[in-house]
């Protein structure tokens, strides 16, 4: 298997295996990515979703260009959705999923990143979106994705240089949420995973959507949206709990009903 798949409680651990080639995709490395995805979007007592790159160099510096060299655009344009669906299973999965970044995130690394919800990196890590240095763009959401993340001056100085950045420049444009010591990036990962393994899962769940539909669509009937769910949530087993432990001063219990 090129990517393991780990489990702790209610946080699922998915670690990219390949660290000779600095844990760059082939195609089996991504199918396997996206068949552990499927399975884990579906899995109640999975609550949360961790992804990182075996080793201490790479989180993963892309996709296999050796593979990629040997493709015409029909093989091209399949490789770019198998990264799609990956992609938009990590960003729209029913549950968090954190990118703990350490080492190299580049090209569809750095992508894959920018489609979990929160990215958190050890102070080696290095990202960028270098794909123009070998006559080719981001093909894995980068386009879209990093001008969400960093505005789109910086997207496109990002894109259209291949500029590569160090964890405090990321830090500093918002490209990850926090930096740590290599020895501290998983340890803080997991807390974080962990708190929110606690919290109530379909709140999770409406929370993430409705945020995704921030910067897309329309507003009001993202304002609308957010509404219904809001109220739909007052239905739920868990939001009775949190509303009552709060008032009678205990830790709430969530159950995910
Ligand atoms: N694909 C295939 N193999 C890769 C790879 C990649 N993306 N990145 C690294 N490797 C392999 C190297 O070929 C090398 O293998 P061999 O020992 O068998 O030659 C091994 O990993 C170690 O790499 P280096 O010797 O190059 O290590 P380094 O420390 O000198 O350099 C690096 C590290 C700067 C990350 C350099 O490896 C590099 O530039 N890699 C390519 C990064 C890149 O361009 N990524 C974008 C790919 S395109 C893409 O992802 C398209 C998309 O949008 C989906």
């Amino acid at each position: 298997m090129s990517v393991d798949l780990s489990r702790e409680d209610g946080v699922a651990v998915l670690t990219v295996n390949r660290p000779d080639a600095l844990n760059a995709f082939d195609v089996a490395t991504l199918s396997d990515l996206r068949d552990h995805l499927r399975q884990l979007a579906e899995e109640s007592e999975a609550r949360v979703v961790i992804l990182t790159g075996a080793g201490d160099r790479a989180f993963a510096a892309g996709a296999d260009i050796k593979y990629m060299s040997g493709l015409d655009v029909d093989g091209a344009k399949k490789w770019g959705e198998l990264g799609h669906e990956v992609g938009h299973l990590l960003e729209t999965m029913p549950k968090p999923t954190i990118a703990a970044i350490n080492g190299f995130a580049l090209g569809g690394g750095c992508e894959l990143a920018l489609a979990c919800d929160f990215r958190y990196a050890s102070s080696n890590a290095k990202l960028g979106q270098p794909e123009v240095n070998l006559g080719i763009i981001p093909g894995w959401g980068g386009t879209q994705r990093l001008a969400r993340v960093v505005g789109l001056g910086l997207a496109k100085e990002l894109v259209l240089t291949g500029r590569v950045i160090d964890a405090d420049e990321a830090l500093r444009i918002g490209l990850v949420n926090a930096v740590y010591e290599p020895g501290e990036l998983m340890p803080k990962t997991l807390e974080v995973a962990r708190g929110l393994a606690a919290k109530a899962p379909l709140a999770l769940a409406a929370a993430k959507e409705a945020v995704n539909r921030a910067l897309a669509g329309d507003h009001g009937d993202n304002l609308d949206r957010e509404a219904d769910y809001f109220g739909e949530l007052f239905s739920s087993e868990d939001a009775t709990e949190g509303m009552t432990a709060f008032v009678a001063k205990r830790e709430p219990r969530f159950t995910g009903r």
